[in-house]
């Protein structure tokens, strides 16, 4: 199972590479907008930056949303270096361009999948990675875990080869399940994958280890 980081901020995702779990990055507009990145030439810089930090891919989205500004668009984001892998949107146009960017040989992320037959058209066409949003569904009282298992599921059935890339999770749990039923990747703040450092009967294990290794050296 791959680890990928959902993030535009440098600090979080060379923390992240440091602990040497961290296989990709993935990135939204939004993301970009919380980190004050705005502007052709800084969109670019910064997903440079990024790339440089991190050993494989790095999902950079597009803003267009039609058939030829998506194409455009993705073309000048795969130049900037061959860590991306182009973000499209579930859309009519974003199926076409995915579609193109495969025979092209770039790899395509189809974000914002809601259902398994928005994932089953994006495997159809060509997508290298979905990603459904689990969190968003939780949200609006749809179970975002079983829409995984689905989409594992469906992808088993046919050998699709475009990779479950679960995405919106939130904590742990998420992750764990996304595990179990067996999504490729998982995408999460820096948070969710330094919470599964944590169990109370190692910090109490360590400071028992700790503490006796003291009393024999007489300390
Ligand atoms: C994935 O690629 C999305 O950017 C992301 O996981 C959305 O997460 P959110 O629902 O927490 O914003």
């Amino acid at each position: 199972m791959k680890f990928f980081i959902d993030t535009a901020n440098l600090s979080d995702i060379r923390e992240a590479y440091d602990l040497g779990v961290l296989d990709g990055v993935t990135t939204n507009p939004s993301l970009m907008a919380k980190e004050g990145i705005s502007g052709d030439e800084k969109v670019r810089a910064h997903y440079k930056a990024i790339c440089d930090i991190v050993d494989d891919k790095v999902s950079a989205e597009v803003i267009s949303t039609d058939f030829e500004g998506m194409v455009k668009e993705g073309k000048e984001l795969a130049k900037i270096d061959d860590k991306i892998v182009v973000k499209i949107p579930m859309i009519k146009d974003g199926l076409k361009a995915l579609k193109y960017f495969q025979s092209e040989g770039i790899r395509t992320n189809c974000t914002l999948i809601f259902s398994a037959g928005q994932a089953l058209l994006a495997a159809k066409a060509g997508a290298s990675y979905v990603s459904p949003f689990i969190g968003r569904l939780d949200d609006i009282s749809f179970d975002g875990m079983e829409l995984i298992a689905q989409i594992v599921h469906i992808y088993g059935n046919y050998g699709f080869e475009t990779e479950v890339l679960a995405a919106s999770v939130r904590h742990s749990m998420h992750l764990l399940k996304c595990a179990e039923v067996g999504a490729d990747v998982v995408t999460c703040p820096l948070k969710v994958i330094t919470s599964l450092l944590n169990h109370p009967l190692t910090d109490s294990g360590l400071a028992t280890f700790l503490a006796d290794h003291a009393k024999a050296a007489g300390k």
